[in-house]
């Protein structure tokens, strides 16, 4: 038993989306959500900026007494995870491992076409590609920077013409796919257009339920369960900013008011 609170972080409210999958599979786990607006975006932030933001979450966080870390954010897990595991003596999950085993215990034929769709610098890392071929042999990969989408998320710009516009641009290079991973945590909010522009059949990966699920195991086999009555989360950001509520509230169907608070980092 641990009746600490999870830790998790992204660069604004992307992240929330894994939180949302989180409170599902885990309801009775406390959570510390840190929200980094001020530093948004992370996408297009060199890999050295990215390890040292990186490295700063995972401090601040610790200083909350959290019991392990969850990097909410495809971007750190692809360019900082590995660092980040040698310097703390902490458990740290990213989005890339459950997944990546997800898709390995789940192919279904020969030579599946995987796309992964994720911010530049994710896709640059070439760390999706790298490790579903470590896992899965005879597989093909097809990558995509979509680098207009996390900041059209934060605008809540997920549903107009203009997020129609776009996502029917970056799905042409999927249009023959078996999986789509939304290779980046703020992508789930335009899944209802994403769907409309694959095949039927192409199923689309969101890499916080997947990570929800490795969650709850690990939990479970490290014997890290809350048994507290208490279920109780706290949002953190670097920078107020009234859309993130805005857009985090209808995600989780709750008032967040009395949630949100100023991070000082
Ligand atoms: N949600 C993050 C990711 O998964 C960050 C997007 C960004 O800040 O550019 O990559």
């Amino acid at each position: 038993m641990d009746n600490r609170a999870i830790g998790m972080f992204d660069s604004g409210i992307g992240g929330i989306t894994v939180l949302k999958e989180i409170k599902k599979l885990l309801p009775n786990e406390k959570i510390i959500y840190l929200g980094d607006t001020k530093r948004f975006p992370y996408g297009s932030k060199s890999k050295e900026t990215i390890i040292e933001i990186s490295r700063q979450c995972v401090k601040f966080l610790i200083s909350k007494n959290v019991k392990l870390i969850i990097i909410a954010c495809g971007t750190a897990t692809s360019q900082s995870l590995d660092i980040l595991k040698k310097e703390f003596n902490i458990p740290i999950i990213g989005i890339i491992e459950p997944t990546v085993k997800y898709i390995k215990d789940n192919i279904n034929k020969e030579k599946e076409k995987i796309g992964v769709i994720a911010t530049s610098g994710t896709i640059k890392s070439g760390q999706w590609e790298k490790k579903i071929k470590e896992e899965v042999k005879n597989v093909q990969v097809i990558n995509e920077e979509a680098p207009l989408l996390a900041t059209m998320a934060e605008q809540g710009w997920i549903s107009n013409k203009v997020a129609e516009y776009t996502i029917k641009e970056y799905m042409k290079c999927f249009k023959n796919i078996d999986k789509l991973i939304l290779g980046c945590t703020h992508y789930p909010l335009f899944e209802k257009l994403i769907r409309k522009e694959l095949k039927n059949n192409t199923e689309i990966i969101n890499t916080g339920t997947k990570l929800a699920e490795f969650l709850r195991r690990y939990i479970e086999d490290n014997d890290l369960q809350n048994n507290e009555k208490t279920n109780e989360y706290k949002i953190l950001l670097t920078d107020l900013d009234n859309n993130f509520n805005k857009i985090a509230e209808r995600l989780l169907e709750e008032n967040l008011t009395t949630k949100i608070e100023k991070a000082e980092i």
